[in-house]
């Protein structure tokens, strides 16, 4: 499959790390990419934003609020106005289980910074979150994968066709997952699945509202089916038994147990 030779286990499962070891560390920091890749993950999950000054950053949400002791936009804000926010004392406060002091000196990472940290010691599945009100976004990605010659360490993901789209157009060869949400039990139809496989190579869905028979319809087009978020473990068996070729989880550990037991 596509991921043959990249980022997969002996299995042929591939584990994500979503937004790093996001159930241990705050989501989308060096300490949870870290955690993330420590644990075995395959992939560090990356949700990638644009600040006010187009430097590319790992953010989930459009808003510095929820992860930072900041509040605003991160389009109107520059890079030098997220490095000075804490992007860690809020999981503290969260997750006191999992609090560590050092996660208050944590920073919003840069896609520079993160690739200067771990450059060919994983793989990076990149989420271009929102281009509409990030343009530019994935040519300076690009830019960031040539420079560090990491294009055979990456898989891109996006919600959005015409990010993927504009990807592929550029290279034949990146692996690309269409992103799916379901806010009631998932169908497709297969001039769907036919659509998708004329610019991806998979399908990312919430593992929620999908069954076997979704699963395999995915397959059968012949496109890799990485469903998002699972945290249980039993959940976790359910979607390998499917046939899932990839699962995002906040916790790669449990992961990577399950699949050990296989
Ligand atoms: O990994 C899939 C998942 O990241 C998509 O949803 O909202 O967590 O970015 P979200
Ligand atoms: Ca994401």
């Amino acid at each position: 499959n596509a991921l043959s030779g990249k980022a997969a286990n002996q299995n042929g499962i591939a584990t994500i790390a979503h937004r790093g070891a996001s159930g241990y560390a705050p989501e989308c920091t060096l300490a949870s990419y870290r955690l993330g890749v420590r644990m075995g993950a395959d992939y560090i999950e990356i949700d990638l934003q644009q600040t006010k000054d187009g430097e590319l950053i790992a953010m989930h949400d459009e808003t510095v609020n929820r992860t930072t002791d900041g509040r605003g936009k991160i389009r109107n804000m520059t890079l030098a106005d997220i490095k000075a926010l804490d992007a860690g004392s809020w999981f503290n406060d969260k997750r006191p289980m999992y609090a560590r002091e050092e996660y208050a000196n944590e920073k919003v990472p840069t896609l520079r910074e993160i690739f200067e940290t771990f450059g060919k010691d994983t793989h990076y599945m990149l989420e271009t979150k929102s281009p509409d009100d990030n343009p530019g976004l994935e040519e300076k990605m690009w830019a960031l994968v040539q420079e560090f010659d990491l294009a055979d360490h990456i898989a891109v993901q996006s919600f959005s066709k015409e990010s993927l789209q504009k990807i592929r157009a550029w290279d034949d060869n990146v692996v690309l997952f269409q992103l799916l949400w379901y806010n009631r039990h998932a169908l497709i139809s297969d001039a769907k699945l036919n659509d998708i496989r004329s610019y991806a190579n998979g399908v990312g869905a919430n593992f929620l509202r999908i069954d076997e028979n979704f699963v395999r319809k995915v397959k059968a087009a012949g496109l890799l089916m990485f469903p998002y978020t699972v945290n249980y473990q039993v959940n976790m068996d359910k979607a390998l038994l499917w046939g899932a070729d990839g699962i995002h989880t906040d916790y790669p550990d449990r992961l990577k147990e399950v699949i050990e037991e296989e």
